[in-house]
């Protein structure tokens, strides 16, 4: 992947996806392996996943049901206390198992792509203080240079971070993640700054091990308007939302991405209010069709931010998740289907997509909602701990095979 931007109409246009297109289904390692609780600062919180999906025991089982979509990559994300489960003390068993799931994902067929953090720190990076410390940036270098030794010839595509500013903001403003602080603005500053620098880093450290990497972070960029046009606080809202969210993350770091790595979930019509706990934000979402987490589904926001962020950017763009919370399936086929349209729709605008990540493979630990809400493709049993194919399956793998033929 070229990491500026090349129009090449004989591969893309009139809305055609690229020949070598990614089609996948993302996971995380906390959300789904299981056994992490030891090393991690989510194993001292409540929920917490435990057992989660124990991928990690059974991620053969796992990577043969993404191929059975028809997909041809695959993200999945390395437990950094898993690795490094105290200071100066490397767990290279873990690294070599994470190195065969990436060659059980190729034997597959499926293009690893590695999440080097995915919100969970190693407790004793925590301990300091996590990524407020400047020294989180250090050791973040060491354990990623430790990954790069073992794993580094096995994957090309590489996300150093999933939406920083998504976990800033449970992590400092509203409490909800560890560190579970509420408020504390100048430590979401602090932080924000080191995970800059720790995304900097890792990608000089990738780059140097691995020339022809293609390395990003995930951002988060939902679809925000005004809720009235013409009103300057709603305005201001959206500008500023922007700037201190993930989208701002992507502007300090776009000289350091060779893509962008989109995730998209939903659409958000913002109002002033007077609240500063609030971020002087309301929500006024009118709430049409939702998921069962709330969230108004409108794909064709995903069309309106792909133009927007190749406009801004002018680099190739992977959704590296898009998904929805539907516990009985009703409403994921439809949802499927209008994402990829709108992609097409982008596609056919001159955006230049080069893949499309369902989140998520199979049901898994949704964070601070413990593990009811059902995001998975394939639903699971946690009690048989059995997953099992629902009607969405047959909708992505029809329309991947559909769309690669074009
Ligand atoms: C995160 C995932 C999460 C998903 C659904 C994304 O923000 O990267 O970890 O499960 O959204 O909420």
């Amino acid at each position: 992947m070229q990491a500026v931007r090349e129009k090449s109409d004989t591969q893309r246009g009139g809305g055609m996806f690229p020949k070598d297109f990614l089609w996948g289904t993302s996971v995380c390692s906390y959300q789904v392996e299981g056994g992490n609780d030891k090393w991690s600062d989510w194993g001292a919180w409540n929920p917490r996943a435990g057992a989660a999906c124990d991928f990690w025991n059974r991620y053969e089982e796992y990577l043969d049901l993404a191929k059975a979509l028809g997909t041809n990559a695959f993200r999945f994300s390395i437990e950094w206390g898993r690795v490094n489960p105290a200071s100066n003390v490397w767990n290279l068993e873990a690294l070599e198992r994470y190195k065969d799931m990436a060659l059980a994902m190729k034997k597959r067929g499926l293009e690893p792509i590695v999440t080097l953090w995915h919100f969970t720190l190693p407790k004793w990076i925590e301990a300091q203080g996590g990524w407020s410390n400047r020294d989180a940036v250090k050791h973040f270098g060491e354990y990623v240079e430790k990954t790069l030794g073992i794993l580094g010839g096995e994957a090309r595509y590489w996300i150093t971070l999933n939406e920083p500013t998504i976990w800033l903001h449970h992590g400092y403003i509203t409490g909800e993640w560890p560190p579970g602080e509420k408020y504390a603005f100048f430590r979401f500053l602090r932080a924000r700054s080191n995970l800059v620098n720790a995304h900097k880093t890792a990608y000089a450290l990738i780059k140097k091990a691995r020339p022809d990497s293609i390395v990003s972070v995930a951002a988060n960029i939902s679809f925000d308007e005004p809720h009235r046009k013409w009103h300057p606080g709603d305005r201001f809202l959206i500008w500023a939302m922007r700037m201190f969210g993930d989208y701002g993350f992507l502007k300090e770091t776009a000289d350091f991405c060779d893509f962008v790595g989109l995730n998209y979930y939903f659409h958000n019509r913002v109002s002033w209010s007077w609240n500063p706990l609030r971020y002087f934000a309301r929500t006024m979402n009118e709430n049409r069709v939702v998921s069962d987490l709330g969230w108004e589904i409108f794909p064709s926001g995903l069309g309106k931010v792909l133009v927007e962020l190749d406009r801004d950017f002018r680099k190739p763009v992977i959704v590296a998740e898009n998904g929805i919370a539907d516990a009985a399936d009703g409403k994921r086929p439809e949802f499927i289907v209008s994402h990829i349209n709108a992609i097409q729709d982008a596609i056919s605008r001159g955006a230049d997509v080069r893949g499309y990540l369902h989140w998520s493979l199979v049901d898994n630990f949704e964070w601070a909602h413990g593990f009811g809400p059902r995001f998975g493709l394939y639903g699971m049993d946690y009690k048989k701990m059995q997953p099992h194919e629902r009607g969405s399956c047959k909708a992505f793998r029809n329309l991947i095979r559909e769309l690669s033929q074009n």
